[in-house]
């Protein structure tokens, strides 16, 4: 009997693709990995030939997995990046390469729009900012500065509705992902003919959208050929990585909340009815459950600032790391607990690629405050920690404000590996954290997805029930005072220095163009 389910996540490092059983549990998953090119300073680009590729060898290797037949898969879930743009011409040819959900380029069209429509009316008709890594801003870009290629569009679509086409001709993307293009009317769950004539948007170019488990498409005789696949396979909407994600930590309901340590740091909290942020400053999105939406703010350097670290000033414990053969990440935590609670007074500001939530200001930059000679690495790495969990306390507030009642929080994510992190977290926030046990990624939500538009579950309780999580939360602790008092200080740091972001980036942009093909791979 067809009851396999295959999840396929088009991420920012590679394409993951993961086969789960009727019970949800893991049976193979295989990745393939991609280059990101940045060809001039804040640019983001990854060529969407490149993810078919991958996607077509990950597949082809969870296939082989023994005693599994292509008849098995009963369905297919999609979920990848957000916010990206791909174009295509009427030969449903790629353009040019797609522009991703980090690059920071259209900074001006953001302002632009805003400045004309009014924020006010930007967050009624979309329910969010116009941020410069979504996508209608892009197209913005394309018809101002390449207009050649601007010419040439018959279709655009989201990172995983490529993949989607790829595997099936048709052109479908679904209501979790299409709320961050900024065309996308997201109370109503429809595209928005306002939006799509402010950012000049044919509706031809894009794609039908449904909810996230509806059967969009099937697997097409040529994909078939090229991937192993079962002609004729279901292709289930899916969702944006971050709502995927959450199924697969089960934040189904209003007031579940997870916090994601990723590179970057996500708080997302379901919600049974449609709110919006009114200053947009967290977003508000569908879910993937239908008839649901969710709130969410990103932080964009979370793990990703620890990652920095390591690769910048941490060469002894890595050195270390291989002797002894345990992960860097451990020694790195073990010797950040060598320092106190609120490390003397030094405050990291994880700002490294710029803010979202709650400052969406790609100027901002990383920052040490208080460095005195007391300080040591103990003290930089554990006050990076608390950092990001100041960042990530940011947004929760920002949730608590509109109401919403947080009990606890689910973590995932590299981060979430270490308790110690967890520990600062849940002190930082005052909240129960519960460790995520079966953290299958993006990728299995997905997968989850596709269970349900198959009817392999009866709905989405029944595709989260055998998620697995800590018993034992971690709660908080006696040095949650202490983390009260430095939140406070970290909070007064960003309005002082925000000017200062700006004139440094002049300096940067003055200086130090560098222009450099594929150098962010
Ligand atoms: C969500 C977001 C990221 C990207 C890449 O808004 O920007 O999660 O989808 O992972």
């Amino acid at each position: 009997m067809a009851d396999l389910l295959m999840g396929l996540d088009i991420g920012t490092t590679g394409c993951k693709t993961v086969l789960l059983d009727e019970q949800g549990e893991w049976v193979a998953s295989s990745t393939q990995f991609y280059p990101m090119h940045t060809p001039q300073p804040s640019w983001a680009e990854q060529d969407p030939v490149d993810w078919w590729e991958a996607a077509v060898k990950s597949i082809r290797n969870v296939l082989k997995t023994e005693g599994i037949a292509a008849a098995d898969i009963a369905a297919i879930g999609l979920t990848g990046q957000m916010h990206g743009l791909v174009i295509l011409d009427e030969e449903h040819q790629v353009i040019r390469p797609c522009i991703m959900w980090n690059d920071q380029r259209t900074i001006e069209q953001c302002r632009a729009v805003t400045d004309d429509l009014g924020l006010a009316q930007v967050i009624e008709l979309t329910g969010n900012q116009i941020l410069p890594g979504f996508t209608a801003p892009k197209i913005k870009w394309v018809e101002e500065h390449e207009p050649e290629n601007y010419h040439r569009i018959a279709k655009t679509l989201l990172p995983k509705d490529y993949i989607r086409f790829k595997l099936s001709g048709g052109f479908f993307s679904e209501v979790s992902d299409a709320s961050g293009t900024s065309l996308f009317d997201v109370a109503h769950r429809r595209w928005s003919a306002e939006m799509l004539d402010v950012f000049g948007v044919k509706p031809t170019w894009l794609p039908e959208v449904t909810e996230s488990p509806t059967v969009s498409a099937h697997v097409s005789p040529e994909a078939a050929q090229a991937t192993g696949l079962l002609a004729g396979t279901p292709i289930v909407g899916g969702a944006g990585d971050q709502a995927a994600q959450a199924i697969g930590a089960g934040i189904l309901s209003e007031g579940d909340t997870s916090v994601t340590l990723g590179t970057s740091g996500v708080v997302f909290t379901a919600s049974d009815s449609y709110r919006a942020d009114p200053q947009g400053v967290l977003h508000a999105f569908c879910h993937a459950v239908p008839g649901t939406w969710h709130l969410m703010g990103v932080m964009l350097s979370a793990a990703g600032s620890l990652r920095w670290f390591r690769d910048s000033l941490a060469e002894t414990e890595v050195i270390q790391a291989r002797e002894l053969d345990v992960d860097p990440y451990e020694l790195l935590t073990r010797k950040a607990a060598q320092a106190a609670p609120g490390s003397e007074g030094l405050i990291f500001l994880p700002y490294l690629t710029g803010e979202r939530t709650p400052y969406p200001n790609p100027n901002a930059r990383g920052v040490y405050f208080g460095l005195s000679l007391r300080h040591d690495k103990s003290h930089l790495i554990r006050s990076l920690l608390e950092g990001v969990a100041y960042g990530l306390r940011d947004s929760l507030e920002l949730l608590q404000r509109l109401g919403i009642e947080i009990r606890h929080v689910r973590a995932s994510g590299g981060g979430a590996k270490s308790d110690f992190w967890l520990q600062i977290l849940a002190n930082v926030i005052g909240k129960e954290v519960i460790k995520n046990r079966s953290d299958g990624g993006a990728a299995s939500g997905a997968a989850l997805i596709a269970g349900v538009g198959a009817g392999v579950f009866a709905d989405f309780d029944a595709a989260c029930a055998g998620l697995q999580m800590d018993r034992e939360a971690i709660l908080p602790n006696q040095d949650r005072l202490v983390y009260d008092d430095f939140y406070q200080l970290y909070r007064s740091l960003y309005d002082p220095l925000k000017p200062l972001f700006d004139r440094d980036q002049a300096l940067v942009m003055k200086y130090l163009i560098n222009p450099s093909e594929g150098a962010g791979g």
